[in-house]
């Protein structure tokens, strides 16, 4: 099957792109079983056109036992019953592509579940042809696991010993979710086959889950003290890069130019940006490569802009930057950063500095994190509330409605009735409205998409060294030919004044509701754009 959209020579399309992720079992429910599918992402195409996002990022929807909501999968190239049949992915393949949009999917390459074939057969003996697929060690003489990695979830070591062959495995995440040995040429290539599969039927690209842990081939020695319960951080291993050559190599064989975004969960200066790979001259690695420093910096002038001139510094061209802010991991910004009017400075931010943005699903509402009682909590590492159903009407309760058919499997944003998408699409003053209007204007404005970056010194905005400097304002300009637009973003719950310089410019969008025109002071937590 071939890709129906028109892909630009000169400019990736990814690099044009907003991308919008989607958990699938908290979107949307056609068949009220509590659980969201695909056919309810299909129901939900217009809505997500009209918004104005360019692709769809779709977590796990492979065939799954569930222990980590789809990061554990059993069949690569299977959908699980749960989210509907091969040919609801058709439809929703091509409602997505009849609308313009992209769809990607998320492809778990470090584990497997423990139900997969492949470890069954792995686990059955020493000497099955698959044995080597995973990663199996010797004890140590006193019983204790083979090396000392702790796994990420849970505080228990990174290895489960099996009685039946008397070796013990590694998974750097649940018991149930073994990490493949990419060692193994065998396992690079069903891994790869896997990509194939599904490009062949047509999506355009991958999240590829934890990536840098791949690299550690069957390199899973003893670790430092201070990485003991950090595996995922120290494994930056030359392998790695190997493997995402070769990956690159694959995808580039296909004409509709399948991007690969990484989640790379490295925070140190250079190590995301080097996944790459064609940044210092090497062979191109992955597309894109996520820098979660911003999503770890708190909503403070001084450290935000830090965390951005860090990631322009090392995402610089050739290499282009992501932005995210919130995803199924970690605590919605709006409920991160306490306030709505932080929430829209914040989604300025995200939709304007130079880079592809992630949205994720419910952003664009102000969703809450949901508030889960402990007898409702079951994910294994506590992340139930980000992964709060979407409500799609105002009518309901902490539990029900909302748009579901029946009780979800996990209750509602705590602001669901206030911020349902049924109460905010076509109220101007909504954060919906304010999503739309600034995806419409990176449409619009190619400088918002491809122009150079600069940030001001963090003073009041005006770059004068004056002494009304407060430092609670970001300021930077987009350029590109003669098109020059200006950012700024007020972090401060203080009105901060406005930049003597651009008295007169011209007021593309603000997120304070009463804001007319330019000059008047900055509001709290006011973020605007300008036109120069
Ligand atoms: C990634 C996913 C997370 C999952 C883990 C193990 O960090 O984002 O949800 O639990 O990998 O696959």
């Amino acid at each position: 099957m071939t890709n129906p959209l028109g892909v630009s020579p000169m400019t990736p399309w990814w690099r044009d792109a907003v991308v919008y992720q989607i958990y699938p079992r908290s979107f949307a429910d056609s068949n009220g079983d509590g659980v969201g599918d695909l056919a309810g992402v299909t129901a939900k195409l217009d809505y997500l056109a009209d918004l104005g996002v360019d692709a769809l990022w779709l977590s796990p929807i492979f065939t799954s036992p569930m222990r980590d909501f789809g990061y554990d999968v059993a069949d690569y190239c299977g959908i699980d019953p749960v989210f509907g049949t091969d040919a609801d992915f058709d439809d929703l393949i091509t409602g997505v592509h009849r609308r313009g949009m992209r769809l990607l999917l998320d492809w778990v390459p470090n584990h497997s579940s423990s139900d997969h074939p492949w470890f069954v057969e792995s686990r059955s003996s020493r000497d099955n042809p698959k044995r080597d697929w995973y990663v199996w060690r010797d004890r140590r003489s006193d019983g204790s696991p083979p090396t000392n990695w702790m796994s990420l979830f849970k505080g228990v070591p990174a290895w489960t010993h099996d009685d039946a062959t008397d070796q013990s495995y590694l998974h750097v995440f649940l018991a149930e979710q073994p990490d493949l040995n990419w060692a193994n040429p065998d396992v690079e290539a069903a891994l790869n086959d896997s990509l194939r599969y599904w490009l062949d039927r047509g999506v355009d690209g991958f999240r590829a889950d934890v990536v840098n842990l791949i690299g550690k081939g069957t390199d899973v020695d003893d670790l430092p003290d201070h990485l003991v319960t950090m595996p995922l951080l120290a494994t930056d291993r030359p392998f790695g890069h190997e493997l995402l050559r070769r990956i690159r190599t694959l995808l580039d064989s296909y004409e509709h130019q399948p991007m690969m975004v990484g989640e790379v969960y490295l925070l140190q200066a250079g190590q995301s940006a080097s996944y790459l790979g064609d940044i210092d001259g090497g062979a191109p690695e992955l597309h894109l490569s996520f820098d979660f420093r911003p999503l770890h910096t708190p909503w403070e002038a001084d450290r935000m802009q830090g965390a951005l001139v860090e990631m322009e510094a090392d995402f610089a061209e050739p290499g282009w930057p992501t932005f995210v802010l919130s995803n199924h991991d970690r605590v919605r910004h709006r409920t991160r950063y306490g306030t709505e009017a932080r929430a829209r400075a914040a989604a300025v931010l995200a939709l304007t500095i130079r880079g592809t943005p992630f949205l994720y699903a419910g952003e664009e509402l102000g969703l809450e994190d949901g508030v889960v009682p402990p007898e409702r909590v079951v994910d294994p590492d506590g992340r139930d509330g980000c992964r709060a159903p979407i409500p799609w009407t105002a009518d309901g309760d902490d539990e029900t409605g909302h748009g579901w058919p029946e009780r979800p499997w996990l209750p509602f944003p705590s602001n669901a009735t206030t911020h349902a998408a049924e109460v905010q699409v076509g109220d101007p003053a909504s954060m919906h409205s304010l999503y739309r209007a600034l995806l419409a204007l990176r449409h619009q404005h190619a400088v918002l998409r491809h122009g150079s970056i600069e940030f001001a010194p963090l003073d009041d905005g005006d770059g004068a060294d004056d002494d009304d400097a407060d430092g609670d304002v970001i300021r930077f300009e987009r350029r590109l030919a003669d098109e020059r637009v200006v950012v700024i973003v007020n972090l401060s719950d203080a009105a901060a004044p406005w930049p003597t310089d651009l008295a007169d410019a011209a007021v593309l969008l603000s997120t304070a509701r009463d804001r007319r025109a330019s000059g008047a002071a900055l509001a709290p937590d006011e973020a605007v754009i300008l036109n120069l």
